[in-house]
């Protein structure tokens, strides 16, 4: 994990209001949530609290956010301070998290394109799995594996740029670089293909495995208009997927 979220967790959390994260990200990832009223719900990876705190908002019973990284989470514990919701945080590693499988819920939000190599990526979703009740869903997002990088249109209107460190082989860095007021936020992850995503959540024990792509709410295409968003939409550079253990 080579970006050091705790040198910019701050930057992240601003990064996170740029439009497409509510109108195309938030829209799409809670559309596969579904309604949570009730459930008991792991947020991994989870950041400053960002999808976290809205699980609890829409009505989840439990919500536990998880993630490596300590200045993301005391973000995260000092807006529960200020604004308390009823979420609880865990600084850990979700490859060995050895939480009991309690939950029927676990989301992720850009957790499995950190893996590395196809080792880390089988860890991960064991891990995720592990957390998870028997019939338990898992829906997360994700930097696209099938971006093709040479036919890229140019994300500025949109406030990022995303860049691949050469050929796309298992590994390669993918280079995130967002916009912000006083300049710019780098994040490093990683490619792993399709096939690869499928087999790790496969051997963790996940099934009904489905990839979806990015969808935009009504409410963003009446603010941009559908022109403004559709390199975004022919070029997702973010990608979902659910399946259930
Ligand atoms: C791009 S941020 C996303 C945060 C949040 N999900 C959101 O959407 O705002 C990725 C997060 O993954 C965390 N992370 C990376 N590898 C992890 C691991 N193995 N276990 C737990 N968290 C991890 C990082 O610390 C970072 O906070």
């Amino acid at each position: 994990m080579s970006t050091d979220y705790d040198a910019i967790a701050g930057d992240y959390k601003r990064a996170k209001q740029q439009p497409w994260r509510s109108f195309i990200e938030a829209f799409t990832l809670m559309e596969l949530v579904g309604d949570p009223t009730g459930a008991a719900v792991v947020d991994l990876a989870c950041g400053e609290g960002h999808y976290t705190r809205r699980l609890r908002l829409l009505g989840a019973s439990k919500v536990l956010g998880v993630d490596l990284s300590e200045g993301m989470i005391a973000l995260a514990r000092a807006e529960e301070a200020a604004r308390p919701v009823g979420v609880d945080y865990l600084v850990g590693d979700c490859r060995e998290l050895g939480l009991p499988g309690e939950f029927d819920l676990a989301v992720a939000a850009y957790l499995l394109n950190y893996a590395r190599d196809r080792c880390e990526l089988a860890a991960m979703c064991r891990g995720v799995a592990h957390c998870l009740k028997p019939g338990g869903r898992f829906v997360t997002a994700n930097t696209n594996p099938g971006l093709d990088f040479d036919r890229l249109p140019s994300f500025a209107a949109y406030g990022f740029d995303v860049e691949a460190a050469g050929a796309l082989r298992e590994g390669t860095p993918i280079t995130w670089t967002f916009d912000l007021e006083d300049g710019t936020l780098r994040v490093e992850n990683y490619h792993l293909d399709a096939s690869a995503h499928e087999e790790a959540l496969h051997d963790a024990g996940f099934r009904d495995v489905r990839w979806r792509l990015p969808r935009l709410s009504p409410l963003g295409e009446a603010a941009k208009g559908r022109a403004y968003w559709e390199p975004f939409l022919s070029h997702p550079p973010v990608i979902f997927i659910e399946c259930r253990k």
